[in-house]
């Protein structure tokens, strides 16, 4: 449990990373109340350092007593290491941010996003999951719809940058972009296929039912969040040639009938949301505007002619903050609020 204090020792483990460097510029644009910052990475990284707020940093690389005095830990190195080191962090009295998907469907795990339901980071055990970049800025929209109406079935494509794979991935689709504008035939590392040019409708492994991982995260942690159970999704996850936000066409049938000016009065009043829906004026959200922004957009905001009780939106946000590091570092706000 956190002890309130009035500054923390916060580690961001994965510093080095897309969400790690992230989740460096957060903790500082948002004046996060850091008595010390250590960073961690792989031994790749080794005798690198990283700036927060005009000083060096060295990265180090992890070890049983890395956690030592640690009060905060971002976790964002992926799955397997969030298995290995959250337990020992946790062990060492610090509170675990993490933002792998290892224990996001955990019950002894809350799953949180800010807006939605912090309550929920009242009964953790030192871990705290952030969820996955495509369903958290969904959920930030959907909820107060939902709690206006009561959302039945939610039909999401997704449109996903590379960043939200990770920094490989952009570099490879600098190579290949650079590549094919030279003649060159392109080299294929991270994706099966040809990223630059292209949209691959596969994100993360495909299961038995013929969904990808992606796709049933969004299912499945959308109904953890919103705490429904009946919430009835199905989702497309595409990756797309751009580097950062994630766009995504949503469609909902609700309980009762809510206009698209009712929508728009509803998220205009919620946190976290920027109504953006002027089509007359070419007004609606690209992902080219939203980069680097906190909020999420929504627009194209508009009735499902085909069903009685649906509306039609689209939204995007900054996979990079939104979808990750500024949910992290807003859930460690809150349990300072909390403390
Ligand atoms: N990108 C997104 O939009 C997004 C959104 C939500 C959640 N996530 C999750 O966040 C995590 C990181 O994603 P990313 O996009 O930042 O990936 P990334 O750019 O590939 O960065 C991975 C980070 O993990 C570190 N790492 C790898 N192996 C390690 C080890 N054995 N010990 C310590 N550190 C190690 C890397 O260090 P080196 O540089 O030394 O290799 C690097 O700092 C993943 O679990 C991902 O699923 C990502």
């Amino acid at each position: 449990m956190l002890k309130k204090k009035n500054t923390y020792v916060v580690a961001v483990v994965g510093a080095t990373g897309a969400v790690g460097n992230e989740m460096i510029a957060t903790l500082e644009r948002r004046d996060f109340p850091v008595e010390r910052l250590r960073l961690f990475a792989s031994e790749r990284s080794e005798g690198q350092t990283l700036v927060f707020k005009d000083k060096d940093i060295p990265v180090e690389t992890l070890s049983a007593k890395s956690f030592r005095g640690v009060d905060i830990a971002l976790l964002s190195a992926g799955g397997e290491r969030s298995k290995t080191w959250a337990p020992v962090a946790v062990k060492s009295g610090c509170v675990v941010i993490d933002n792998s998907s290892q224990w996001r469907m955990d019950p002894h795990v809350p799953l949180v996003v800010s807006e939605v339901n912090p309550h929920d980071l009242k009964w953790h055990r030192g871990i705290i999951a952030n969820p996955n970049c495509s369903t958290m800025q969904m959920v930030v929209v959907l909820k107060p719809i939902h709690d206006a109406v009561k959302i039945k079935r939610i039909v999401v494509t997704t449109f996903q940058s590379v960043s939200g794979t990770g920094k490989k991935a952009m570099d490879e689709l600098i190579q290949q972009t650079v590549d094919l504008l030279n003649f060159r035939p392109v080299q294929k590392n991270v994706y099966p296929h040809q990223i630059a040019f292209n949209c691959i409708p596969h994100i993360d492994a495909f299961l038995e039912n013929g969904y990808t991982k992606e796709e049933m995260k969004m299912v499945n942690e959308t109904r953890k969040i919103m705490g429904d159970d009946s919430i009835m999704v199905t989702a497309t996850t595409v990756r797309v040639p751009i580097f950062r936000c994630h766009s995504e066409s949503l469609n909902i049938e609700t309980e009762k009938k809510i206009t698209p000016n009712e929508v728009r009065s509803v998220l205009s009043a919620s946190p976290g949301i920027v109504v953006y829906d002027a089509p007359a004026k070419n007004i609606y959200p690209l992902a080219v505007d939203v980069a680097e922004k906190d909020e999420i957009y929504v627009g194209r905001i508009r009735e499902d002619e085909s069903i009685d009780q649906g509306i039609n939106m689209w939204i995007v946000a900054d996979n990079l903050r939104k979808g990750a590091a500024l949910n992290a570092v807003q859930i460690a706000e809150k349990l300072i609020e909390m403390t």
